[in-house]
């Protein structure tokens, strides 16, 4: 199937959606960096699973009151010769039907003039406010004065709604071409962590590790790293988000590594892996890695249709729990510690989330008081670790921690994808096992 055709199935099946309701969805903006310098280019995730086009400065209607052919527009940058000798190709008005399959395409400039005509028969606007100020005052500004028309006129949107409810519904089953993309992400991720355990030594620097991965996506057609590259050797392991990658490895310690690329298309992988850097596990870090290896077992077999999220989060979590009062690092009955929390200063966070164009993806874990259940075509990321810090509040009625088991953090994360009967490790080109973290 042609790219224009994956695109179109997508915004008919969003056009369904929608009912009688305009769809105003947004490209990125450029985000400054520092004085005149900008961030490289992202583009918006809603705004390229419905477009498929790549600059900032544009927004997409989606107009199903209309007839088709008459239904998809774009407002892009109008081609500019001076202004692109300085910032690179646009594709313009002409170039956003001809490739783009808009129905009709018009200069950004001419938003605010056409904005009303194509609202004003719309049932309502679907329109994510609190993100996009200006936009979002050219938006009421137009929904206000179709209202000030209305009692004349004899129509008007009626209501305000967000988008995000029905698209993010949309992309949270993946289609096979986003599978296939998110494959290509995994399979360059994995090498690169493989890369990665078979290069640190050490007296590197966590810079060096870092640099290595990113050089590995780059060099594999990989757009780079889909977020910061989190490369924590020993206690800086403990920092969640620890990416400033400026410590040097040391003999003894674990180097943990959650890293993974963005495709070209803009889907992502995140994976994680703890090894030894000096290629053999203290008792202690053995002890706490066979705990978490097998919790992401346990989670990643309960990755099958009609499971939920919360299900695997607890398939995991029990089993960390168990691990950890065996080996005396908290005490009491499983049950009550769990329903308390008492873990929490060794597991401060969920055993997952949803994978695709945006890394924590689009998608409801929970609808009210039902747990979405998980279907054919869904991805998450299985991501459960101990992280057994100096500074974290031991709970008044917990053990102390022995000082032999501080400054150990551990995770273990891969990317997998539901199916009917069972769990897909996208993943599992990166090892994970005992005998393989050792040499
Ligand atoms: N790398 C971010 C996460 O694991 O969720
Ligand atoms: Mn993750
Ligand atoms: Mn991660």
């Amino acid at each position: 199937m042609k790219n224009l055709n994956i695109f179109q199935k997508r915004r008919e099946r969003f056009f369904e959606l929608l009912s009688g309701n305009a769809a105003i969805i947004p490209a990125a903006s450029l985000v400054v960096h520092h004085a005149d310098c900008e961030y490289p280019f992202r583009q918006n995730s809603d705004f390229w699973y419905l477009t498929g086009f790549d600059e900032p400065n544009a927004v997409a209607l989606f107009l199903p009151h209309f007839p088709i052919g008459e239904r998809f527009i774009l407002f892009v940058m109008p081609k500019q010769i001076s202004a692109e000798i300085w910032t690179g190709f646009r594709w313009g008005v002409e170039g956003a039907q001809t490739n783009f399959g808009a129905d009709i395409a018009h200069s950004i400039e001419e938003l605010e003039d056409f904005l009303p005509r194509y609202l004003e028969k719309a049932d309502g606007i679907s329109f994510r406010v609190g993100k996009n100020p200006k936009l979002e005052a050219i938006v009421l500004k137009t929904w206000s004065s179709l209202l000030n028309d209305s009692s004349r006129k004899g129509y008007a949107p009626a209501q305000l709604l967000p988008p995000c409810p029905l698209l993010h519904q949309l992309r949270l089953k993946k289609d096979k071409w986003e599978i296939a993309s998110l494959r290509k992400a995994a399979e360059i991720t994995s090498k690169a962590h493989e890369l990665a355990r078979a290069t640190a030594k050490p007296g590197m620097f966590e810079k060096q590790i870092q640099a290595l991965i990113e050089h590995y996506f780059l060099d594999q057609g990989a757009r780079g790293p889909a977020y910061g590259s989190i490369v924590a050797s020993g206690e800086n392991a403990c920092i969640l988000h620890y990416v400033s990658n400026q410590s040097q490895l040391r003999g003894g310690d674990l180097l943990l590594i959650d890293a993974g690329c963005s495709t070209n298309d803009y889907y992502n992988a995140d994976i994680t892996r703890t090894f030894p850097i000096s290629g053999s596990f203290s008792s202690e870090q053995r002890n706490l890695y066979q705990i978490v290896l097998a919790a992401q077992q346990a989670a990643i077999k309960s990755v099958v249709t009609g499971s939920t999220t919360d299900t695997v989060h607890m398939s995991a979590l029990r089993v960390l729990v168990e691990g950890l009062l065996d080996l005396g690092l908290l005490k009491g009955n499983i049950d009550s510690i769990i329903e308390q929390g008492a873990y929490r200063h060794f597991y401060m966070h969920r055993t997952g989330h949803w994978l695709g164009l945006d890394v924590h993806d689009a998608g409801a874990y929970r609808l009210g008081d039902y747990e979405v259940e998980l279907e054919k075509g869904m991805v998450l990321t299985v991501e459960p670790g101990l992280y057994i810090s100096d500074f974290v509040e031991v709970p008044e009625d917990q053990p102390e921690v022995p000082e032999r088991w501080k400054g150990i953090g551990i995770r273990i994360e891969d990317d997998v994808l539901v199916d009917e009967s069972f769990p897909e490790v996208l993943t599992s080109g990166a090892l994970k096992e005992i005998k393989d973290m050792e040499n």
